[in-house]
């Protein structure tokens, strides 16, 4: 069974995690990109998230697609719960996530997005998604990770979360990175497989 992947993008604002986030999901052939702050123009635009449910159902068996949902404020965990739901059902596609923080916390995220998060590779489901500091992360997201794409981060509480994951040194490096500058992090490895100080 193939597995499936789940990169997080994680760092200062304004580091670059959107603009990576986007580089990476640019070529994927199915895509969904739940896009909180309408900062992303991949395929057709919804802002109904009954609209977007139906959308995907019916693009749902074909070779190329992206979605994008830019839902409203209010009840973003239930949004972001359903969406995981209908990704989950439909499988074979890449759901990119902008802004966990904002419906998850570390102890809890909507349950749809657990499931996808733990059995994604039973439905060949890719995740991305991005948060700008560590220790807000969703514990569970973080442990099912594959690829950290590590921007800068400064705060102690983030820096001890971030050293759990993927230890003191490489901590460290991402405490004196520059503003734009990154380190990609392959959690299955336990080493840095790429960095670039800036670009
Ligand atoms: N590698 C880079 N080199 C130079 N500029 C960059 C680089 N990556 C991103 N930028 C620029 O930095 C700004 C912020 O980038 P981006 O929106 O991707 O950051 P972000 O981490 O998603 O920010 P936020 O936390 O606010 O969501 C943008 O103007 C973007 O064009
Ligand atoms: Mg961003």
């Amino acid at each position: 069974m193939k597995r499936n992947v789940v990169i997080g993008c994680v760092g200062l604002r304004g580091s670059g995690k959107s603009t990576a986030l986007r580089e990476i999901i640019r070529c994927r052939p199915r895509l969904v990109v739940i896009d909180i702050l309408g900062e992303h123009n991949f395929g057709q635009r919804v802002s109904n998230v009954d609209g977007f449910l139906e959308m995907l159902e019916a693009v749902s068996d074909r070779e190329n697609y992206a979605l994008t949902l830019q839902p409203g404020r209010g009840e973003l965990a239930e949004v972001i719960d359903a969406v995981s739901d209908a990704v989950f059902d439909v499988g074979q596609l890449t759901l990119a996530l902008e802004e966990v923080p904002h419906y998850c916390s570390p102890a809890s995220m909507p349950e749809g997005l657990d499931v996808l998060a733990r059995m994604g590779r039973h439905r060949n489901v890719d995740l991305i998604y991005t948060g700008q500091r560590f220790a807000e992360l969703p514990r569970r997201l973080t442990a099912t990770t594959d690829f950290f794409v590590l921007f800068g981060q400064r705060e102690p509480r983030d820096l001890e979360a971030l050293a759990g994951r993927v230890g003191r040194d490489v901590a460290q490096q991402v405490e004196g990175l520059p503003l734009h500058g990154r380190l990609v992090f392959d959690v299955l490895e336990g080493r840095c497989i790429a960095e670039k100080a800036r670009s």
